[in-house]
């Protein structure tokens, strides 16, 4: 992994051992992704309602978007949680099951943070950029989601 995504790691990890409320540190992580990536063009977590089977907006940093419930299986957020894995999609034009927040929006991955098994919350993040997602975002964003899960 690059030396500035390791920088952002150990910041992920300050504020996730910091004394602030849940919200209050995903909102600190979407504010440091947005700020330090250039192409983080919308950061956002969602959280699971496994009730029922929806995903609710919590912080995000970014444009306004209509998308604050998603269904299970709907759009690219929604596959993920019924999938349960990192889903990338570097052309979201390519990708039928979409739901679109903004037209300047070309691509787009979403981690899902796993508790014991189950999905507890996803990191959303769209880039103006064709194809801005590449393996080590990947691993970072993995990461933060894996720590993200202590806070379940
Ligand atoms: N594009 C997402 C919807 C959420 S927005 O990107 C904020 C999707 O297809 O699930």
């Amino acid at each position: 992994m690059k030396d500035e995504f390791k920088k952002i790691l150990d910041s992920v990890r300050a504020i996730v051992d910091s004394e602030k409320s849940r919200n209050e540190k995903l909102a600190a992580i979407c504010r440091l992704l947005y700020d330090s990536i250039p192409h983080y063009d919308w950061v956002g977590f969602y959280l699971a309602d496994s009730e029922h089977q929806q995903l609710i907006l919590g912080p995000f940093i970014g444009e306004p978007t209509e998308h604050v419930k998603i269904s299970f299986g709907s759009g690219i957020c929604g596959q993920a949680a019924e999938k349960l894995c990192t889903f990338v999609v570097p052309d979201v034009t390519a990708e039928s099951n979409y739901l679109a927040c903004s037209p300047k929006v070309k691509s787009e991955i979403v981690v899902p943070v796993m508790k014991e098994g189950k999905i507890v919350a996803e990191l959303d993040i769209d880039s103006y950029t064709l194809d801005a997602f590449k393996s080590d975002d990947k691993e970072l964003l993995e990461q933060i989601c894996q720590w993200f899960a202590e806070l379940f």
